[in-house]
C-alpha cells in the first residue's frame, strides 16, 4: 500500500530531523519541500534580483532546475546547494519567494509528481492542506518560539553558521508571520491533522508517536 506521510509546521520545530527519521524507518523516501523554496530563493538572490520584488523573482521560473537526490543533497541548476541554502542571507529572504503563487504553484507540481509513484514522507507549510490532502497521516509540529530559536541556534552552531540567538529568534518569527498571513496556501493545520507540541519531547519520542499514529491507520486499512 502507498503511504503517504504530511509533517508541516512552523520554522525550526523540528519537522525535518523527525520526517528524515520517520522515513528511514518506514524505509521510504524524505521529501524537504523547504530545500526547494531555499533553492529558488538563491537562484534570484544570485541573480543580482531583490526577493522582495514579486515579478522579477516570478520571471526567473523557466530558468530553475531543482532537483532532490535520494541522498538528501539539494541541486540547482546541476551543481550542489546543499548547504548553501541554509546561510542566514537566504534563511531571511525565503518567505517572500514562498508567498509568490506562481512560485508556489511551480514547485508544487514537482513534489506532487515525486509523491505520484513512491510512498513519502513530505515537510513543508501546506503539505497537508494543499499539496498532498490525500495523505494517509498528516502532522502539526509545533514548539514555543523559544525552544524553536534554540535549536536552530545550536543546528547552526555545529554548521558553522555565524548567527545570534536574538537573529535566529527575531528571523523565526518574522518568517512565521509571513508564511501563515500569505494569501495562497499560508501556514496553517489541516482539520484532519494531529497536533504535536515538540517543546518538551525528544525527537526519539516525536518519531515513536508519528509511527504509532501510522500503525493505527495501517490497522483500520486507510
Ligand atoms: O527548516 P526551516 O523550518 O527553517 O524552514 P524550511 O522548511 O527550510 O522552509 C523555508 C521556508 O520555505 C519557509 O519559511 C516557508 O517560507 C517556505 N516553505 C513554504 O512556503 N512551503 C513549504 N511547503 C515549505 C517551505
Amino acid at each position: 500500500m502507498k503511504l503517504i506521510i504530511a509533517i508541516d509546521g512552523p520554522a525550526a520545530a523540528g519537522k525535518s530531523t523527525v520526517a528524515k527519521r520517520v522515513a528511514k524507518q518506514l524505509n521510504i523516501t524524505y521529501i524537504d519541500t523547504g530545500a526547494m523554496y531555499r533553492a529558488f530563493t538563491l537562484y534570484v538572490i544570485n541573480q543580482g534580483i531583490n526577493p522582495e520584488n514579486q515579478a522579477e523573482s516570478e520571471a526567473c521560473i523557466p530558468d530553475v532546475h531543482i532537483e532532490l537526490k535520494p541522498t538528501g543533497e539539494i541541486f540547482l541548476n546541476d551543481q550542489d546547494v546543499s548547504n548553501e541554502i541554509r546561510e542566514p542571507h537566504v534563511s531571511s529572504q525565503v518567505s517572500y519567494i514562498a508567498s509568490y503563487k506562481a512560485i508556489r504553484l511551480a514547485l508544487v507540481e514537482l513534489q506532487r509528481k515525486m509523491a505520484e509513484k513512491h510512498s513519502v514522507v513530505m515537510d513543508g507549510r501546506d503539505i497537508g492542506t494543499f499539496v498532498l490532502p490525500q495523505a494517509n497521516v498528516k502532522i502539526y509540529q509545533i514548539a514555543s518560539v523559544e525552544t524553536r530559536a534554540v535549536r536552530r541556534y545550536e543546528e547552526n552552531l555545529e554548521k558553522g553558521i555565524q548567527t545570534s540567538l536574538e537573529s535566529v529568534e527575531e528571523e523565526l518569527r518574522k518568517r512565521d508571520y509571513i508564511d501563515s498571513h500569505r494569501e495562497f496556501a499560508p501556514l496553517k493545520p489541516a482539520p484532519d491533522s494531529v497536533l504535536i507540541d515538540t517543546s518538551f519531547m525528544k525527537v526519539d519520542e516525536v518519531v515513536h508517536r508519528i509511527l504509532e499514529i501510522v500503525e493505527k491507520k495501517r490497522i483500520v486499512g486507510v
